[in-house]
């Protein structure tokens, strides 16, 4: 057993003992205690853009969807004029959420406790008594609903952040935004999100799910072994499908602590003969991958046409995505409630422009990867983590992050720093290093280094 922490406190010089991001170790501590979860909700996640939905669901004014920033609970509204504006729902009486429906359309949010009334921009404009028990002397601009202060939108995403010292959203997306055009800009017209949100609760980390999107290759074979034992060949077992990722994919960090991995090829064929027996629907996103490669390639250029954000992904700290990965593509956010327990959404996206027929044959992946089989692999370790880890013996051990130590580099091709392969935990080590910086400074932490 390594040397315990000892410590129990969140101070900076305590949280550098939990985290080495250089050493490629991180304690149990940072995923069970209290004291640590309290001081990622105030520098993690009121400081860094949080996705908050699509565009596409909330095309006309009115719209709303409900989810959270942290544990902060949040309406995000389609306004007159086609902005967008986030709301904390919490009526300004007592708290209580002015909205209980995950979406929808509204004119106003009228609070179930005493009937304070808001509508679609936030601002309050009715209150019952307002004349006998307030003397008409409530001023109702003063009482709206709080409003996330800077909403900004990448290529359909829209994030929110309630930290003015930090910079915009193209700048914190850095190296990033190249790889989510290979999700989100492939052809014109962009992306829309389809089928409805696939939720589940675990009682686990929320970065057990988040450090997992961000890189974690290495779980596929042996987490997933039931997928390719339903679909694929026996001749043509799963490993095969690992020395596929190793050579023809890499992975990707930036300094800002996002990652994906991706193949660099053109993976429907690679796939195709890596595991023998896919179903029909798979056959159907492929084929339309590979017919509308050509438009990509001349949309974003050759590179971005074979891959290379096919695989994983994360925008740091919550924001995750399967992109093309058996015929499926995903979008997905983890919202923390407490150090043990999060909400895991997920939903289906899909070019724009695509054809009826294989959008619905997208849905219909959706629900058996990952929605019907490897979300449940996942969610089951993520909680069966949670429950070893929180003795106060385990919680003291070191983990390893070591694996692909030291081999990534730059690379001409891809932006960012990049792994020769596609199974490393470079990306965890960049996204606890860049946590470290969140948890340990005073305020917005600038990167001054590469
Ligand atoms: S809590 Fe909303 S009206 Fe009282
Ligand atoms: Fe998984």
């Amino acid at each position: 057993m390594h040397k315990s922490s000892g410590l129990s406190d969140a101070s900076p010089a305590a949280l550098e003992q939990l985290v080495d991001w250089q050493k490629g170790t991180v304690s149990g501590h940072i995923f069970v205690d209290e004291s640590i979860y309290e001081k990622e909700a105030e520098q993690v996640f009121l400081r860094s853009w949080l996705y908050l939905g699509h565009e596409s669901q909330i095309m006309h004014h009115g719209d709303f969807i409900s989810t959270y920033m942290g544990a902060d609970s949040i309406l995000v509204v389609r306004q007159r004029d086609g902005t967008v504006k986030g709301l904390l729902n919490a009526c300004r009486h007592r708290g209580m959420g002015v909205c209980r429906a995950d979406s929808g359309n509204a004119s106003t949010f009228v609070c179930p406790f005493h009937g304070w009334t808001y509508d679609t921009a936030g601002e309050l404009r009715s209150v019952p008594l307002l004349k006998s028990g307030y003397e008409d002397k409530l001023d109702k601009s003063q009482w709206g609903l709080m409003p996330v202060p800077r909403v900004e939108i990448y290529k359909g995403l829209i994030f929110g952040c309630f930290d003015l010292d930090a910079p915009s959203l193209l700048e914190y997306l850095g190296d990033m935004a190249w790889y989510l055009d290979c999700l989100l800009d492939r052809t014109e017209g962009g992306t829309e999100v389809i089928g409805g949100a696939h939720k589940m609760r675990i009682n686990g980390n929320w970065k057990l799910a988040a450090e997992q999107f961000a890189g974690d290759n290495y779980h596929t074979v042996m987490t997933h072994a039931s997928v390719p034992g339903a679909w694929s060949d026996p001749d043509k077992p799963m490993p095969e499908f690992v020395d596929l990722m190793e050579q023809f994919g890499k992975q990707f960090v930036s300094r800002e602590g996002h990652s994906v991995a991706g193949f660099t090829v053109n993976t429907a064929n690679q796939l195709r003969s890596g595991i023998a027996t896919f179903s029909k629907d798979v056959d159907i996103v492929l084929e339309y991958y590979r017919q509308s490669r050509k438009q990509v390639a001349n949309r974003l250029g050759e590179e971005r046409a074979n891959g290379p954000a096919t695989g994983a992904g994360n925008v740091f700290p919550n924001f995750t995505y399967l992109n093309m990965v058996m015929g499926a593509s995903s979008i997905g956010v983890v919202h923390p409630h407490g150090p043990n327990q999060f909400d895991w959404w997920r939903w289906g996206i899909v070019d724009k422009s695509a054809s009826k027929e294989v959008k619905a044959a997208m849905v219909r992946c959706l629900h058996t990867w990952p929605l019907g089989m490897a979300d449940a692999d996942d969610g089951e370790n993520w909680g069966a983590i949670q429950t070893s880890i929180k003795g106060p013996l385990a919680r003291k051990l070191m983990f390893n992050y070591q694996l692909g130590m030291g081999q990534e580099g730059a690379d001409d091709q891809y932006p960012g720093r990049v792994y020769p392969g596609m199974v490393s935990e470079l990306p965890q080590r960049y996204f606890y290093r860049r946590w470290l910086e969140y948890m340990t400074s005073e305020s917005w932490p600038d990167i001054n280094d590469t």
